[in-house]
Formats: structure tokens, C-alpha cells, sequence
């Protein structure tokens, strides 16, 4: 079994396993599916699992602990690192205890480990996309971290942070955290690297998390740009490693912890053999030339409004 290394985080005990299996697929996977394909993850080693609200794939998180827990697959749910996200929906300051306390039911948990905003962005109603303008707002980024706070208080979260926030999303909630977010989970990978936002939470004490970290192949969001790269296929196949196993190692040598869905058996095996070769100065100057393209955006998810497409730009 894997053996996959770990970081301590500003203000959380549990160290954080560097690589996450991510949960999120497209079209959303059914219950069994993600079910047996968390299981599969823990027998290949996996000790960190990435859900979100939005990705309706708590439940089935949820029963694969449990059914872990029973089989003996994992001796305690303490053994495990789980992150879930506070979706648009609820990111108003009287929705956000309800919204971590119906996201533990979901998972069956009495706390997560991470916490993250999904998106610094508010809804003010659940609907289904396209989203009229007048139900898009900005985030009361105060009233929201000071509940996101409370729930760390509170024990029903042990860190608390970001996911899709730019770097002047970062110096505003800096300036007002009592608590400073643990990490900022963005997308991540060659094609997107992130280098400006990276130095910033360098220097701010945020550690990054990568998500799309092979460019969501088959999903909406993403496409074959990693995969079918030939620069990194180039590199990889004289070291008899996979192009996915390039841009994850790449990844890891950054510095940034990595949320990576697979839930075929073989590949989420493949994808923890990152921890024990390097890539050689001459295939890291190569990546650093890849073309810059951005994958995911909020425009695609709520739809192309003016305050949607204000923070698509910034990131
Ligand atoms: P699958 O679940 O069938 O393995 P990302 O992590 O960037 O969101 O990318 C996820 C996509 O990449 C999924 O479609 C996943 O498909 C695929 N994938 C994950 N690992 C590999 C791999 N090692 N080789 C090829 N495709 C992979």
C-alpha cells in the first residue's frame, strides 16, 4: 500500500495528506460507483478524500467511511483527512452553521477536517444554472469567515479556508480573520500554474491545494489538454513514468498538495506512485514554457454575469 507524505497545516493538528482523492465527476457518479471507488482508494492507500456540497457526493463518501470503518480498512475515523466546501448557496452568515452541520450528515461525521468557501461568490437562492443576475451577490466576506470561525469553535470543523480565491479575495479576509485560512484550494496543474498567487500565499503562510490536477479530462469543465500533451508525454516516457504521473510529480515539486479523481482501480494507484523519482531541471524548464490556459471557470458554473466574470479574471 501507498504510503503518501504529509503537511502540517497553520492551526490544524492532523497533518494533511498531500494527495486527496478527489470526489467530484461528471455526470455526477452514482451513489454505489463513488461509493466503491472511495473503498478502492483506501485499499490503495488514500487517506484524504475532497468532497464539496456541490458535488453530491458527501453521502457516498459518507458510507464508504463508515463501511471502511466496519470492515476494518481504517482502524479510526481519526485515521482519515476530510475536506468538504460551504457551496454559494450558503454563504450568508445565518446559513453557514446549518450549512457544515447538514454537510456532516451527509458525511455521517461528527466533525471534517477541512472546511473550505467554495467559491467568493453568494447565491441568494439554490437554483439550478443558468442564475438570474439578481440572485448573484457579493460575499459578506466578514458575517461569512466570523461563521466559518464559529464553526472551527464549535468542533465541527478542524481548519478552515478557501477554494477559488484570488489574491485580493486573500488580502481582504486577511485583514479581517481572527482565524487565517489554512489553504486556498484553486485550480492547479502545467497548463495553469499559478505562479502569482502561489508566491502570495507563500508569503502569507496559506498552503495551496491543486485541484484539476490533470485537467479534469471528461468532465464539463475540463479537457484533454494534460493528458494529450506531447511536451509531457515527451518527458515522461524516456523515465518510464505516465504523462499523469509528470504533471502530478510536477505538482508535488511545487510544493502544493494535490485533490486528483480517479475511480478506476489502476489509475488511482498510478497516480500515488509520484513520491519516489524527480523530474530533471531540463523537463522543469520545459514545463514552465507551457502555453497558460485556464480551464475552470465560475462562468461556466452560475453563468457569464458582471460580478461572475470580475472574479474568473482575477484568478
Ligand atoms: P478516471 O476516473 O476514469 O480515472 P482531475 O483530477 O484533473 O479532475 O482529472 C480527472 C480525470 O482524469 C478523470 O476523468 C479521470 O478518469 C482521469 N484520470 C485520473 N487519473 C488518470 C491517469 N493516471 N491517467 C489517465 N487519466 C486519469
Amino acid at each position: 500500500m501507498a504510503v503518501i507524505p504529509s503537511l502540517k497545516l497553520r492551526g490544524v493538528d492532523k497533518p494533511m495528506p498531500l494527495i486527496g482523492m478527489g470526489t467530484a465527476s461528471f455526470p455526477p457518479a452514482d451513489l454505489e460507483t463513488t461509493k466503491a471507488a472511495v473503498l478502492e482508494a483506501i485499499k490503495a492507500g488514500y487517506r484524504h478524500f475532497d468532497t464539496a456540497f456541490a458535488y453530491g457526493s458527501e453521502k457516498a463518501l459518507g458510507e464508504a467511511v463508515a463501511e471502511a470503518l466496519r470492515l476494518g480498512l481504517v482502524q479510526s475515523r481519526d485515521d482519515l483527512f476530510i475536506t468538504t466546501k460551504l457551496w454559494v448557496s450558503f454563504t450568508e452568515p445565518s446559513k453557514v452553521v446549518a450549512a457544515c452541520e447538514m454537510s456532516l450528515q451527509n458525511l455521517q461525521l461528527e466533525y471534517v477536517d477541512m472546511y473550505l468557501i467554495h467559491w467568493p461568490v453568494t447565491l441568494t437562492e439554490m437554483v439550478r444554472p443558468p442564475v438570474p443576475a439578481e440572485m448573484v451577490k457579493a460575499l459578506d466576506m466578514r458575517g461569512v469567515w466570523e461563521r466559518m470561525e464559529e464553526c472551527k469553535n464549535l468542533g465541527l470543523v478542524k481548519g478552515i479556508g478557501v477554494s477559488n480565491f484570488s489574491c485580493k479575495h486573500l488580502e481582504q479576509l486577511l485583514s479581517i480573520a481572527k482565524i487565517p485560512p489554512a489553504l486556498n484550494q484553486v485550480e492547479m496543474n502545467p497548463f495553469w500554474q499559478q505562479k502569482k498567487l502561489r508566491d502570495f500565499c507563500k508569503e502569507k503562510g496559506i498552503h495551496v491545494t491543486a485541484y484539476s490536477p490533470l485537467g479534469a479530462n471528461n468532465t464539463k469543465w475540463g479537457d484533454n489538454r494534460i493528458l494529450g500533451n506531447d511536451v509531457l508525454a515527451d518527458i515522461a516516457k524516456p523515465i518510464g513514468k505516465t504523462t499523469a504521473q509528470v504533471a502530478l510529480r510536477w505538482l508535488y515539486e511545487q510544493g502544493v498538495s494535490i485533490a486528483s479523481k480517479s475511480f478506476n482501480k489502476e489509475r488511482m494507484r498510478q497516480n500515488l506512485e509520484i513520491f519516489d523519482w524527480c523530474l530533471s531541471d531540463q523537463d522543469l524548464d520545459k514545463i514552465s514554457q507551457l502555453p497558460q490556459t485556464k480551464g475552470v471557470t465560475l462562468a461556466s458554473v452560475l453563468g457569464p454575469h458582471p460580478l461572475v466574470l470580475e472574479i474568473d479574471a482575477d484568478l
